[in-house]
């Protein structure tokens, strides 16, 4: 069990940002990673939809045999956040209990600002979880064009800048000092959003903070690789484009991505 890779998920290519850093932190350890891209974007589709897909990709991790899941994408996190613990025998981790910790132990003024899909921040979950702390302010707005953007491998464009600065006009007004990138997708766009935020607004993206919980829970429940040999990383995908998936990863990451195997999920 220990030497079985560790299983990622996410719509598309936004949660390539948390495989990178759980890579950095655990360089021993294999991994499969599946993106969800014949129903990707998941942000616009209704919870049901997403709850479905999700348990689908979810379900073809686990028989590939996979020891730990990562649900890497926050639509889906809040989606599947109550049953997925249920419904596997194995240790699954999410991406928005680390966000909010992250923003809680972040914030100096007590208000905070999250960007998210319709899905995510229509679900309520992070209103709800950093709701619980009365100290705090919480200012939600959803930025659906976002995911379009960092999908279409647009990091930097004039039309990306004047779609930030509408989305965000609110929560710079709402004087916040830190902000949740509430989706997996947006850490590519951290140049744009900081320089419309500004230089006093701290970004929180839950890449690292997810790795630290999947760096936890293999040391808790002793499930550290024993393997000395090289690990793999394995990228899957559900569309009909290897070569799509390919090219938009190594647009944004460089060229860690080199092959890509097609899967069926829900099958
Ligand atoms: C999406 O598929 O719309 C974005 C994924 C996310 O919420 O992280």
């Amino acid at each position: 069990m220990n030497g079985a890779p560790i299983g990622i998920f996410d719509s598309g290519v936004g949660g390539l940002t948390v495989a990178r850093a759980i890579g950095d932190q655990l360089p021993r350890e294999s991994l499969v990673y599946i993106g969800d891209t014949l129903h990707s974007p998941y942000g616009p589709k209704p919870i049901a939809d997403v709850r479905r897909y999700s348990l689908e990709v979810l379900d073809t991790l686990v028989a590939q045999g996979v020891k730990m899941l990562v649900i890497a994408c926050n639509t889906a996190s809040a989606a599947v956040l109550r049953d997925a613990r249920e419904r596997y025998d194995v240790p699954v981790v999410e991406v928005i209990g680390p966000a909010v910790r992250t923003a809680i132990s972040t914030t100096r003024n007590g208000r905070i600002g999250v960007i998210g899909t319709q899905g995510t921040i229509g679900s309520g979950v992070y209103q709800d979880m950093l709701g619980v702390d009365e100290r705090l302010t919480v200012f939600a707005r959803a930025c659906p064009r976002f995911v379009e953007f960092v999908e279409a491998g647009v990091t930097g464009s004039g039309e990306l800048l004047r779609v930030a600065e509408e989305y965000l006009a609110p929560l710079r007004e709402a004087d916040i000092d830190t902000l949740v990138l509430g989706c997996t997708h947006y850490p590519f766009l951290k140049g744009a959003i900081s320089y419309v935020m500004g230089p006093a607004v701290s970004l929180v993206s839950s890449d690292v903070e997810t790795a630290n919980d999947v760096y936890r829970e293999l040391v808790t429940r002793d499930l550290l690789t024993d393997d000395s040999g090289a690990p793999s990383h394995v990228y899957e995908a559900t569309g009909d484009s290897a070569g799509a998936f390919i090219d938009l990863a190594n647009r944004l990451l460089g060229r860690e991505v080199q092959s890509v195997r097609l899967v069926q999920t829900g099958a």
